[in-house]
């Protein structure tokens, strides 16, 4: 537990920030945003969910990101996943800076923005990375599936703009995991040929994909993308 003492001179009790793992609960939190106060598990409902950070508004990476991940939200809709971004300035930076963002991407930020200059959502989800930065939240990424739970963590520095159209390529290999018992290979896209889950015995792979597959090596049983 630390001890925070703030400007007022009260002091406030945080937990100390525990790495998230793959797996585990995503916490939650009650958070002003740039479409209002969000409770975040009530929010997500069943959706899935997209909970991303970047160190700085009015920087020149992080608009670019915005302004991409604006463009992009009708994918992430179309996966019943919901999107909502991060950094530790007050929700009011965010909406100026939002202007900026429309005027020189393109395209308005439509999703929610929190606000989080106490830095309660960066601490739990251990979005400040000191060695890196004391003050800036580094460009972490949780996808988080129905069941709350953290199904991917990503983290770059702050001079890396992220691939969003790799985090929609996860999002398609996690949804399509959840419902058969099937891996991606390596770079897989949506349509391509995928791989046997190594838990499925032959005889269950039989009845799972009775046109059969392609076995290059007993472990390594390919099969057409089921569904499609
Ligand atoms: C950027 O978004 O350009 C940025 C933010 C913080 C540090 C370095 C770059």
């Amino acid at each position: 537990m630390t001890i925070v003492i703030l400007t007022s001179g009260h002091t406030h009790r945080k937990a100390d920030p525990m790495t998230l793992r793959l797996g585990d609960i995503a916490p939650d939190f009650t958070a002003p945003t740039t479409q209002g106060t969000i409770s975040f598990h009530e929010w997500l409902g069943d959706s899935w969910g997209v909970l991303f950070s970047h160190p700085k508004d009015f920087t020149p990476v992080c608009t670019t990101e915005l302004g991409y991940v604006a463009k992009l939200l009708p994918e992430f809709t179309a996966r019943n996943t919901k999107v909502i971004g991060l950094s530790v300035d007050p929700v009011e930076s965010h909406e100026r800076w939002e202007t900026d963002i429309a005027e020189t991407q393109g395209t308005a930020v439509n999703f929610p923005m929190i606000g989080d200059p106490d830095r309660t959502v960066a601490d739990l989800y251990d979005m400040i990375h000191p060695n890196a930065s004391d003050t800036f939240t580094v460009r972490s990424v949780f996808v988080i599936g129905p069941d709350k739970k953290v199904k991917l963590t990503l983290t770059y520095p702050a001079s890396t703009g992220r691939n969003f159209d790799e985090i929609l390529r996860v999002i398609d290999s996690l949804q399509l995991t959840a419902k058969h018992k099937v891996a991606t290979p390596a770079n897989w896209k949506q349509g391509e040929d995928v791989i046997i889950g190594a838990v499925v015995s032959d005889e269950e792979a039989a009845t799972l994909f009775p046109n059969g597959w392609t076995a290059l090596k007993p472990y390594l049983r390919i099969v057409p993308q089921p569904g499609t």
